[in-house]
């Protein structure tokens, strides 16, 4: 059994003097898998012709097979995309929206993901409808119906995250699901954090489509992510990139949009042994306990609130930054984004820093090689 803290960070190639306690931005794959991703390279470029044409499908499609299994789906249901970024935009530019139709997402949706929903907006006369999410949240119910309470006759799509990136929070995304179809809205669920920090079944959540990257916490390497996608909702979607297999079916078409490294999705495999090998329920219950336990010393020496209770969240929380680090400046993007460099650069904490209402705050990430003294870093700023 792989001890975790120290021990295990001599599996990542992560450099050492470094507080990580962001992994939620871009996650960090240990050596054994990038091996293998560089495994797969070294026998697609032995072989191109062969590798591409007679080799590649089938190994997809196992892979494929071997994530679905993982989030409990079935193997046509699920197609690999580079990022949930692309994922997402796959969804909001495959369906028609109309001009007056409403796309429901919250204030607290990941930046990219909202400027898609602007994009295709501007496109077709769609408006984009924000539920307001206020921290600190006192309970999931709260989160309910700050979304539920935006839906209308006029949501086309309803975009809900189910770990949301600024907070971490986990959001009732099976109720929303529900409430929103009975409705007659499509659900697309948004969880670039959900694999590997949550366990798992998709297909029992009841949205239409769910996006997950596996870069993230299921330490696949990057550009690894996938899209799930219900059986009566596959008509609608096509990849964003159209190539040979157009009409071909959902499989067909995400399989091959194009010639690329196919390295990173086949590496899949050798990232779900790995988080095999360490014990998922192992992995979230040491990430849950390391990060809760640091986030409440933290907000006690700060004396600052969390976001929310502890036990809506998984492997990431967020705090209210102390009154000295909210002079760096007025709480904006631009502010957050020089203050996250800072800390990082003259304190070799690496920490994600968001403007959330009229505060900044600091999202921490508990991980297999994060130990109590990473915390402590931060804490001594
Ligand atoms: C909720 C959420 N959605 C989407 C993304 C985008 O992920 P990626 O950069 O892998 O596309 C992120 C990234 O952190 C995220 O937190």
């Amino acid at each position: 059994m792989i001890e975790f803290g120290a021990a295990v960070k001599r599996e990542f190639l992560l450099e050492s003097g470094v507080a990580f306690l962001n992994h939620g931005s871009f996650g960090a794959a240990p050596s054994a898998v990038l091996e293998a991703a560089e495994r797969w390279r070294q026998r697609m470029e032995a072989n191109p012709d062969l590798f591409l044409r007679e080799i590649l499908p089938g190994e997809l499609r196992e892979a494929a097979a071997e994530l679905a299994r993982f989030v409990r789906a079935r193997p046509d249901d699920v197609v690999f995309v580079d990022n949930a970024t692309a994922g997402v935009n796959a969804v909001l530019r495959a369906l028609e929206f109309r001009a007056r139709d409403e796309i429901l997402a919250t204030t607290h949706t990941y930046g990219a993901v909202r400027q898609a929903i602007r994009y295709v907006c501007d496109r077709t006369g769609a408006k984009l409808v924000e539920a307001q999410i206020t921290l600190p949240v006192a309970d999931a119910g709260i989160l309910f119906s700050a979304v539920a309470d935006r839906l209308s006759e006029r949501t086309r799509l309803a975009v809900l995250d189910h770990v949301s990136s600024p907070t971490g929070l986990i959001f009732p995304v099976a109720e929303l699901a529900a409430l929103a179809r009975a409705r007659g809205a499509h659900v697309l669920i948004d969880g670039a954090h959900g694999p590997g920090q949550l366990e798992l079944d998709v297909p029992a959540l009841g949205a239409d489509w769910y996006v997950g990257n596996c870069h993230k916490w299921l330490f696949a390497p990057r550009s690894c992510a996938f899209l799930w996608c219900r059986e009566d909702s596959k008509r609608e979607l096509h990849p964003l990139a159209i190539s040979h297999h157009y009409g071909e079916g959902f499989t067909a078409e995400f399989d091959w949009t194009g010639t690329r490294d196919f390295s990173a999705w086949l590496a899949v495999v050798d990232a779900l042994r790995f988080f095999d090998r360490l014990g998922a329920a192992r992995v979230r219950a040491y990430n849950h306990d390391l990060v809760v336990t640091a986030a409440s010393r933290i907000a006690e020496a700060w004396q600052t609130p969390l976001d929310a209770p502890a036990a809506m969240h998984g492997s990431m929380i967020a705090l209210r930054l102390p009154p000295r680090l909210q002079a760096y400046g007025p709480p904006t993007r631009d502010t957050a984004g020089r203050l996250q460099s800072a800390l990082l650069a003259e304190h070799r904490v690496a920490v994600a820093v968001m403007a959330l209402g009229d505060a900044l705050w600091a999202r921490i990430s508990g991980q297999i090689y994060n130990t109590p003294e990473d915390y402590e870093k931060l804490l001594s700023i």
